[in-house]
């Protein structure tokens, strides 16, 4: 049959790159002009065979695939997928189940309600939490703060849903000012303007000050939402959940919390210490495709207010048929309708790991992180920039005498260029920096001495040309 050809030469395929992927370089050889030439041909008059296009694009597309799921990828913030999840999304995709409704795919539900259960037992949410499945964490912190919006406004006697922003009563938005991008654009979308949000001043590791929190609350009366963050995206520090929310609490303020990644600390006991509080926040966003090692895309969102988070989010039309058991119905957590059933690859990752082994990867990510900045440190002219309590470590060349900004953009671009382990640039506190994230189940201490033998080779080389 034309379909099992088709899954055949993909399973080949897939088996191949899964067999590669602790030894291929990170970063593909291959250029721009090459990949269009080889997948940018003209569209074919007439149909193909199954197999043969998906060998087809098997082929041209590998030379261009980054080893994102590999153990020496250490860019932004990116998981692997865990063996377990990879063959979950086989079946999701074999499945196709519209996981919008009940009547649509009612194991998605039970899917979702369960994994959902599982999740707030792991991460110390208060038992009753809603939970929505969406496609990354930028739509968690829309979702999140779209329930925030609601439940405000309902609480002044204004209807969002139905009389919009346009003439609601004035909501304020303080945030940290190390903010993600992401809650920014997801505010962006509900109504408030980037320049509008009051931006509360963070420490040195980037943590949002109580006292600066305390001022900005103090300075106005009226509904407000405080974003705080768990894991900043540079330096992985936490801001302290539990002052904030003696804070919100005592001013009935909304408090969002973006846990992208850091949230999973709170499955292991040596590291929940870092968000203590978090149970007290109404909502939260996080990712499953960065530390719980989901392919993408995968999101979660959490609030303490299930009346609110549905009231934001659940549509009604004569043709979208309920159930009368009243099940969870996905659509009503979630932005999207139609949705691809992406809590079988987050069950999937649940069962196989356990609360042990969810416990175990983000304990080994943080291990090989203070790893990678000991190795490194011993390096003479290379520092960490950050106090690496979680998975981040940032890298600086600062040869001495030297522009060590610019050292260290040549160091990463030399890095980049040997293609052992791939890492990304950023700027912290002014200085150019080298990111670290350690977040692939995979990785192992033998991975890490490769790379950090790579960056430090890198960053001999480029002192060494900035000197000449
Ligand atoms: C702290 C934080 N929040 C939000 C996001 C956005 O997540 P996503 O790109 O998965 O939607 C990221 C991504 O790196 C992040 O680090």
């Amino acid at each position: 049959m034309a379909e099992e050809d088709a899954l055949a030469v993909a399973l080949a395929a897939a088996r191949r790159y899964i067999a590669s992927r602790g030894g291929r370089p990170v970063w593909p050889q291959t250029t721009l002009a090459h990949l269009r030439e080889t997948i940018g041909r003209p569209l074919p008059e007439n149909p193909v065979e199954p197999a043969q296009v998906v060998d087809a694009l098997a082929r041209a597309a590998e030379p261009g695939l980054v080893t994102t799921t590999g153990p020496r990828y250490f860019g932004f913030v990116t998981g692997g997928a865990l063996p377990a999840t990879i063959a979950a999304e086989w079946l999701t995709t074999s499945w196709d189940q519209n996981a919008g409704l009940y009547v649509m795919s009612p194991s998605a539900s039970v899917v979702e309600e369960t994994a959902g259960r599982w999740l707030i037992d792991l991460l110390g949410l208060r038992p009753g939490c809603s939970v929505g499945f969406v496609t990354g964490c930028h739509m968690a912190n829309f979702t999140g703060l779209a329930a925030g919006r609601h439940e405000l406004l309902r609480r002044t006697g204004w209807d969002v849903e139905a009389d919009g922003m346009q003439a609601a009563p004035r909501l304020r938005v303080i945030v940290g000012e190390e903010v993600h991008v992401s809650t920014v654009g997801s505010l962006r979308l509900l109504g408030f303007g980037s320049r509008e949000l009051v931006r509360v001043a963070v420490d040195a590791q980037g943590r949002m000050k109580p006292d600066g929190l305390a001022a900005a609350l103090g300075s106005a009366d009226g509904p407000t939402i405080v974003c705080a963050q768990a894991g900043n995206v540079n330096s992985g520090a936490f801001d302290p959940l539990d002052a904030i929310a003696d804070l919100t609490e005592a001013r009935g303020a909304w408090l969002h919390v973006d846990g992208a990644f850091g949230i999973w600390a709170a499955a292991s006991e040596h590291l929940r210490h870092h968000v203590r509080g978090l149970d007290r926040a109404d909502s939260c966003a996080t990712d499953a495709h960065k530390w719980l090692n989901v392919p993408y895309d995968s999101g979660l969102v959490f609030t303490r207010h299930p009346s609110a988070h549905r009231a934001a989010m659940s549509m009604s039309a004569a043709y979208l048929t309920r159930s009368p058991e009243e099940p969870r119905e996905p659509m009503d957590w979630t932005p999207e309708s139609s949705r691809r059933a992406r809590g079988f690859s987050v069950y999937a990752a649940l069962a196989s790991l356990g609360r042990r082994g969810v416990a175990d990867l983000v304990e080994r990510c943080c291990r090989l992180a203070r790893r990678f900045a000991d190795r490194l440190r011993a390096e003479p002219g290379i520092e960490i920039l950050n106090e690496v309590v979680l998975n981040q470590v940032l890298v600086r060349v600062a040869p001495p005498g030297g522009d060590a900004d610019a050292v260290t953009r040549e160091a990463l671009r030399l890095v980049q260029e040997e293609r052992i382990c791939w890492l990304g640039g950023s700027n912290w506190h002014g200085m150019e920096a080298m990111r670290i994230s350690v977040s692939n189940w995979s990785t192992t201490e033998e991975d890490v001495d490769r790379s950090a033998d790579s960056i430090v080779r890198a960053a001999r080389a480029a002192a060494c040309s900035a000197a000449l």
